[in-house]
């Protein structure tokens, strides 16, 4: 049996990315994406990779009832709208930030608050790696930001492996490409600025910062830098351990955590051009690749993360919890291995 999907905001980066994985995903069956701007507009005017889809944008107020609803709006419009979406779709997966934090504090200290806070404890986080034990059957999904989720899969396996307990200083900085930004962009967007950039923004205070603490338990600073390149996240993250790690320490605790996870692979110093996590390596796949170097003089552990901030960030790991939550095979609609060589994607 087919399960039906919509996408509203589909006009967007991820909501193309969605679509994208939808249609070639073998269980769900696209049958509304919605716009505003774009209303009664085929789907492939926007979205040239998708010319073959036979789907225009419709309305967002008006909803298909369908299974599930996958959420590519800017903040704050899926917390003013979930009544909505959950009345039209049994299973809703956000991308946005509105579900992605547990507790309302969060919102206010980070947020401009919460209109729902209720429902903050009902929403599962959607990366598998991390949550996969709560999304089987879960009804409200919340895909985690990009820079987050690069940080996140890169510091996991320090902690519950005696590595790492909480408290201990981490710094973290983020290199992303231009598409985090949306479609809509802005000045700071535009070819002209944004062509060969290595720009810090938000260099204290990222929300993000947030989304990760909450997560790994533990406080980080935080600095992320606009990079020339379109989709991509990498993230270094410098951390100092109170005790000495050895390399084998390390490759146990990161073999211990991913080995058998679909969607990490360890690239940690290895041969060839590519020695370290490489955003161009995962670019259009779903997988995150980790890798780090222990620093012993300065008892500095470097743990190096990339992904496709379009795919394992953000679209990738929404279909990736939808596989979970709905029961279907992990790895289905996703199997689709990067480019090599290729441009800046
Ligand atoms: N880009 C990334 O790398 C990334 C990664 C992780 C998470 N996210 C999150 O995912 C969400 C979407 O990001 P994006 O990059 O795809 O943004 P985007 O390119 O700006 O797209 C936003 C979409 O939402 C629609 N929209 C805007 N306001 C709406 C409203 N009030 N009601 C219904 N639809 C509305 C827009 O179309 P119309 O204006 O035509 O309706 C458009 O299709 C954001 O919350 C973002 O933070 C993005």
């Amino acid at each position: 049996m087919t399960t039906t999907a919509s996408v509203v905001g589909g006009t967007g980066f991820t909501g193309g990315e969605l679509l994208r994985l939808l249609d070639g995903h073998p269980e769900f069956a696209v049958v509304q994406a919605t716009s505003r701007s774009e209303a009664n507009k085929t789907v492939g005017g926007v979205h040239p990779n998708l010319r073959h889809m036979n789907l225009r944008f419709s309305d967002p107020e008006d909803l298909d009832s369908v299974d599930v609803l996958f959420a590519c709006t800017p903040h704050g419009v899926s917390m003013e709208r979930i009544d909505r979406f959950r009345d039209a779709a049994g299973t809703v997966v956000d991308l946005s930030a509105d579900f992605r934090l547990p507790a309302a504090e969060y919102y206010d200290d980070h947020y401009d608050g919460h209109d729902r806070p209720e429902l903050l404890a009902e929403a599962e986080y959607a990366l598998p790696e991390l949550n996969r034990e709560n999304l089987p059957g879960a009804d409200l999904v919340a895909a985690g930001g990009c820079n987050a989720t690069a940080t996140i899969v890169g510091l996991l396996p320090l902690f519950g492996h005696d590595i790492l307990s909480g408290g201990e200083r981490i710094v973290v900085d983020v290199k992303v490409g231009s598409s985090e930004g949306g479609a809509g962009g802005g000045a700071a967007a535009s070819h002209a600025e944004r062509s060969g950039v290595v720009r810090p923004y938000a260099p204290t205070g990222h929300r993000h910062e947030a989304e990760i603490e909450a997560y790994l338990g533990t406080s980080v600073s935080f600095t992320v830098h606009a990079v020339d390149m379109i989709r991509g996240a990498s993230a270094t993250c410098h951390v100092f351990p109170d005790d000495p790690v050895s390399k084998g320490d390390m490759w146990g605790a990161y073999r211990g955590q991913y080995e058998d996870e679909p969607f990490v692979r360890m690239a940690s110093g290895g041969g060839g051009v590519y020695r370290y996590p490489e955003p161009k390596a995962v670019a259009g796949s779903n997988v995150a690749e980790v890798g780090f170097e222990v620093d012993p003089p300065n008892e500095r552990l470097v743990v190096f993360s990339a992904i496709d901030n379009m795919m394992k960030g953000s679209a990738g790991q929404a279909v990736h919890a939808a596989n979970v939550a709905l029961g279907f095979e992990e790895t289905t609609g996703l199997a689709a291995t990067g480019f090599h060589p290729i441009g800046s994607p």
